[in-house]
């Protein structure tokens, strides 16, 4: 049981709602503890999002701090007819043209599809948003942001707390896919299953999306209160599959190929979207196209090899942050610690790499490791990336109590839209 806690002070209008208490899955074992299922065979015709066709139905969520495009190069480079969807953009940067944000909206040449997250919680700012991204030809698909669980975001009601407000909700939607249809930009929306198990959304979401034009759904199947703890429902994918004539792409928890294809047969979605998983792998895309064609061909690279992707890596980051090395090798520190992930490499060399201050530093310590190292299977197709649940849920003042915002509510939200470029 979740109980809001309602401290309502008379005259601080807006101290939050704060959600707090014991989590539904924290019974489960992690999904990946149950032992894989040999299944049926799985075959998976292309999604079409408007003009756009996917002909590997499969998505790269989007992450902020990972998804830049040199990320996303390395990932379509594995799985060429994926969807490669960048970070999420505060609508309210955009318009500001902040220029972190405007970085984070920047291609590369060679990206099939030019796919742009958005966020915001005032319709009007967003709507002008979409408009920048129409009128400057920034990018190819729109996906919404409704799933976003950081209490800075919720708070202020936006990400997974704003579907709890229909009316915001459906304004966002309407707005903004008045504006990108008719450039032939597509609209999705990134969902999760609701704030906590008592206050759930994604049925009621889901259609409304449908509803508003966009042209597929993606469910992360936690509720804001769940955040990265326990795991993904994958029973409530289906379910939102059952609701919607629209493409669903199933999100949460696919480590390897073989978990997307068991989501694929549990649920019936027409697509994944894949997160943590593919830290430090970007050849995960090609092990999925791989299963959704048949093939159990997988991508198995030694150390040599993952350390052939660290360079070139480092080397695509200090493009984007237009050649300060720096600035690139210390983005790559994470990514690095994710590419060595269970590999039998000591912590002093791990730390040399979070030491790196330019490519040639990177160089030295690839230089130092045993190419030939190859992982252990037991490390293969494991969790990686954030796991733990929210200590608590942070919602604007009174925000579970009605479904619709008031006016005193929304002058409150959209005095307070977040002006930084990501969360
Ligand atoms: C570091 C990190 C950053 C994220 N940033 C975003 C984001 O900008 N937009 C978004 O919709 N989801 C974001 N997510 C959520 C992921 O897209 C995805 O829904 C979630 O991680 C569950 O999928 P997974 O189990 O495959 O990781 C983020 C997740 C992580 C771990």
């Amino acid at each position: 049981m979740t109980e809001p806690i309602d401290e309502r002070p008379a005259t601080d209008a807006m101290r939050d709602t704060v959600i707090d208490g014991t989590h539904e899955t924290d019974r489960l074992d992690p999904r990946t503890d149950a032992p894989s299922r040999p299944g049926s065979p799985v075959t998976m015709p292309p999604v079409r999002l408007g003009a756009i066709e996917v002909p590997t139905p499969v998505v790269l969520s989007p992450m902020a701090g990972v998804t830049n495009w040199p990320f996303r190069v390395l990932c379509e480079e594995y799985g060429p007819d994926g969807l490669y969807v960048a970070e999420m953009i505060t609508a309210r940067a955009l318009v500001a043209r902040n220029p972190k944000a405007l970085r984070l909206c920047r291609f590369a040449p060679g990206e099939r599809v030019r796919s742009l997250q958005l966020y915001g919680v005032n319709p009007a700012i967003t709507e002008q948003a979409a408009r920048i991204v129409v009128d400057e030809g920034m990018a190819d698909h729109v996906d919404l942001n409704f799933g976003c669980p950081v209490p800075k975001v919720t708070r202020r009601g936006g990400g997974s707390a704003l579907p709890w407000k229909t009316d915001l909700f459906t304004d966002i939607i309407r707005r903004v896919v008045k504006v990108c249809e008719p450039a032939g930009i597509p609209v999705t929306a990134k969902i999760r299953v609701g704030i906590d198990h008592e206050h759930e959304t994604f049925l009621e979401a889901g259609r409304i999306a449908q509803e508003e034009g966009c042209r597929a759904v993606t469910l992360h199947a936690r509720t804001t209160a769940e955040y990265y703890g326990g795991h993904s429902d994958w029973d409530r994918i289906g379910e939102l599959v059952e609701a919607l004539d629209v493409p669903v792409f199933g999100n949460g928890d696919i480590w390897g190929a073989e978990d997307a294809l068991e989501m694929v047969r549990e649920t019936g979605c027409a697509g994944v979207a894949i997160g943590r998983g593919c830290q430090g792998r970007p050849w995960l895309f090609a092990d999925i196209a791989n299963a959704f064609a048949g093939s159990d061909e997988r991508v198995d690279p030694t150390l040599g090899e993952v350390c052939a992707v660290i360079e070139r890596h480092a080397m695509l980051l200090t493009e984007f942050y237009d050649g300060d090395e720096r600035m690139a090798v210390h983005d790559l520190r994470k990514h690095v610690a994710w590419y060595l992930k269970g590999f039998a490499v000591g912590g002093s060399t791990r730390r040399a790499f979070m030491e790196c201050e330019s490519l040639d530093d990177v160089r030295r310590e690839i230089g130092r490791l045993d190419p030939s190292m190859r992982l252990p299977e037991r490390i293969k197709d494991k969790p990686r990336g954030r796991v733990r649940f929210a200590k608590k849920v942070h919602l604007p003042y009174g925000w579970l109590d009605s479904r619709e915002t008031t006016r005193q509510e929304r002058e409150a939200l959209f005095g307070d839209d977040p002006m930084d470029a990501s969360y």
